[in-house]
């Protein structure tokens, strides 16, 4: 951890908020205050903007480790994201302003999303979906997108949203695990000029799926995708919802009804179908979204996730739609047509608050300045990121040429199983450092402990949140055992994140990255183990290890150790197909950068993989202790192929 520390940090830099965004900026001083002074009662305030049908009795069960919010409240999420701003005075306003890859748009006002969401509710209740079944929705990065979720959260339905870049198999997992009752995908998504056939990967995938009886088919493509239906099965989008009547009553949801579960990699092979409920998480996504984002009502939103990841639902969907904000949608790549296409779309649409990954950032930082001066973007105040720690050069580079030292950057940490942000500047009140997240959002509370559990001050150690926060997730769906033992069990009392991070004398945060066998590849969470078990699925592998390496873009890239069955050699060939076998398995976020063929895994006396080790010779580093070797001549005949590997 301390030469991770040591490039990470410098805590000399500041930057205290610009005083004309200070003055009119959602959060104050007092927003810290009120937070500190009474937990509950301030999410009590916060929850208490929302529109509920039948009011709490009690903020906050707290049986450890299971967290009850609001109870005995009743509220509907889509009727907070959309009703109340249709009758509060914006029905005409845009609420999503969308844009595909090929440069078409489309531009819904809250009474135009509201009435396709009914559509959308009314044709799920028509094909016998209603509250508590489960729908998996495999889309891409277009209104519908948004409109489906909606739709479910109308009917009670639990949408799980599977990132449109997986293969057939995860998404196949993820619906079997929920046994969803109803699919919603497209004929197609554009991605780089190219089409990628969603239906067909989702057909692959319902090969074995006993569970579904209807699938929705977006008309995203046309007749060029070539799509075959299903009869009884499928139906098109256009057929069905464009029929469907306008007004949809919505489901009185219980505050910890299901909204959703997201599936997220753990250090199993095996996904996490991570639980969220309704009035605590609709709480944190739209308080957040208010003092985090600093949403006013002319404010254009672009968060750049897709709605496939926990960001995409909290930030593109549920957070800024509550708040009655305008936010941005995009279909395609960053560099289609050009490098300057993010630039190009926010000028174009007038975007003020930007929110995007390091990966993005350090990516835009190697094409150069001239992509983004291309374009006005003096219209944006406010800039966010999240997903991976954010090196010092890439904040300052995206200070300087994105924000022209005017925006405040909110540095976000936070996780798919928190809901929404937990560390975090409040732009106009918190003073920034180049690399940190700062501070805990208010009424979050963080510790840093060492390896025993105890608290530290100051210094590197473990993060961990000692109180239930509102959007936490409150369970892994149908695995409450593995939610005990993955969150609570490491530091009794006490979640565990799974990221290491350091305290500086400020109390401010660093976060150093994850200390588990979870991967961050470009923001995205993947499990050593489920790129292992892929590796061994194919039949000339014997035996796999993967780690993750240093990557300069990335953050960090696959890596993968390889051992192959009876006397089959490695050859280039190979390592295509295997890379391209992992890419079927689970998605092209997981194929491997490098493979790297070897007669033996460096092994413990007891048979452990030395991941460190490996670790350390795919970035080429000096090798740690290696006396614990069971075999020490693995490690060098290893170097030597990773010499030879990288030329
Ligand atoms: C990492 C994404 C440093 C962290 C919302 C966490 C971050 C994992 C930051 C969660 C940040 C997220 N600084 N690291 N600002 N934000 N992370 O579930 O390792 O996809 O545990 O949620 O991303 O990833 P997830």
């Amino acid at each position: 951890m301390t030469s991770q520390i040591d490039t990470l940090l410098d805590e000399t830099r500041r930057f205290p908020p610009p005083e004309q965004f200070a003055a009119q900026a959602n959060a104050t001083e007092a927003t810290y205050q009120a937070a500190a002074k009474d937990r509950e009662a301030f999410w009590a305030t916060e929850a208490a903007q929302l529109d509920w049908i039948e009011p709490w009795h009690t903020v906050l069960e707290w049986n450890l480790p299971h967290a009850k919010w609001f109870v005995g409240g009743k509220l509907n999420v889509s009727s907070n994201c959309l009703d109340r701003h249709v009758s509060g005075g914006r029905a005409d306003k845009a609420a999503i302003i969308w844009e595909g890859e090929p440069g078409d748009t489309r531009t819904l006002s809250y009474a135009e999303l509201s009435q396709e969401v009914n559509r959308c509710a009314n044709a799920l209740r028509g094909l016998g979906v209603g509250k508590g079944d489960r729908v998996a929705i495999y889309l891409p990065m277009i209104p519908e997108a948004a409109i489906a979720m909606l739709a479910c959260a109308r009917i009670g339905a639990v949408h799980s949203v599977v990132f449109g870049g997986f293969s057939a198999e995860s998404l196949r997992d993820r619906i079997n695990d929920a046994e969803a009752v109803a699919v919603i995908t497209a004929d197609g998504g554009n991605r780089r000029g190219q089409v990628v056939p969603l239906k067909k990967f989702a057909d692959k995938a319902l090969e074995d799926t006993p569970s579904v009886r209807h699938v929705l088919v977006v008309s995203r493509i046309g007749e060029a995708a070539d799509t075959v239906m299903q009869p009884g099965r499928d139906h098109w989008w256009h057929e069905i919802v464009d029929a469907a009547s306008t007004e949809a009553t919505p489901e009185p949801m219980d505050a910890e009804d299901l909204l959703f579960i997201l599936y997220t990699s753990g250090t199993t092979g095996k996904p996490k179908g991570i639980v969220h409920t309704t009035g605590g998480y609709l709480t944190q996504v739209t308080t957040t979204s208010k003092y985090v984002f600093d949403l006013k009502d002319d404010d254009v939103f672009w968060c750049s996730a897709d709605i496939g990841w926990v960001t995409g639902h909290s930030y593109v969907v549920y957070g800024p739609l509550a708040n009655g904000a305008t936010v941005v949608m995009y279909e395609g790549s960053p560099d289609w047509p050009d490098r300057d296409r993010f630039w190009a779309l926010c000028a174009k649409h007038g975007v003020t608050v930007f929110y995007t990954a390091p990966t993005a950032i350090r990516t835009f930082m190697k094409w150069g300045p001239e992509f983004p001066d291309r374009h006005d973007l003096s219209q944006l105040r406010l800039l966010g990121t999240v997903g991976e720690p954010i090196n010092p050069e890439a904040w300052m580079w995206y200070h300087q040429h994105i924000g022209h030292g005017r925006c405040p950057i909110v540095d976000t940490w936070w996780q798919t199983e928190t809901g929404g942000i937990m560390i975090t500047p409040l732009p106009g009140v918190t003073t920034t450092k180049p690399g940190s997240a700062t501070v805990p959002f208010p009424g979050i509370s963080a510790e840093l402990v060492d390896t025993d559990g105890t608290p530290i001050e100051s210094g590197g150690g473990y993060l961990t949140i000692t109180d239930p926060w509102p959007g936490m997730l409150r369970t892994i769906y149908r695995d409450d055992d593995r939610y005990r033992e993955t969150y609570w069990s490491r530091f009794p009392g006490r979640y565990f994140a799974g990221d290491g991070a350091k305290l500086d004398d400020d109390g401010y945060w660093w976060i150093l990255g994850r200390v588990d066998d979870v991967l961050n590849v470009s923001g995205h969470r993947i499990g050593t183990m489920e790129v292992e078990s892929a590796l061994v699925d194919h039949p000339a592998v014997a035996e796999a290890a993967v780690v993750g390496k240093t990557h300069d873009i990335k953050g960090q890239a696959v890596a993968a150790f390889v051992t192959l069955k009876g006397d089959r050699d490695g050859s280039e060939d190979l390592v295509k197909e295997l890379k391209q076998h992992v890419t079927e398995k689970i998605g092209a976020i997981a194929r491997p950068e490098d493979i790297i063929f070897t007669a033996d895994l460096p092994k413990t006396r007891s048979g452990k993989i030395m991941r460190r080790l490996l670790r350390d010779i795919a970035e080429g580093r000096a090798l740690g202790d290696t006396t614990t070797l069971a075999d020490p001549n693995v490690v060098n005949m290893l170097i030597e192929k990773h010499e030879a590997a990288e030329g």
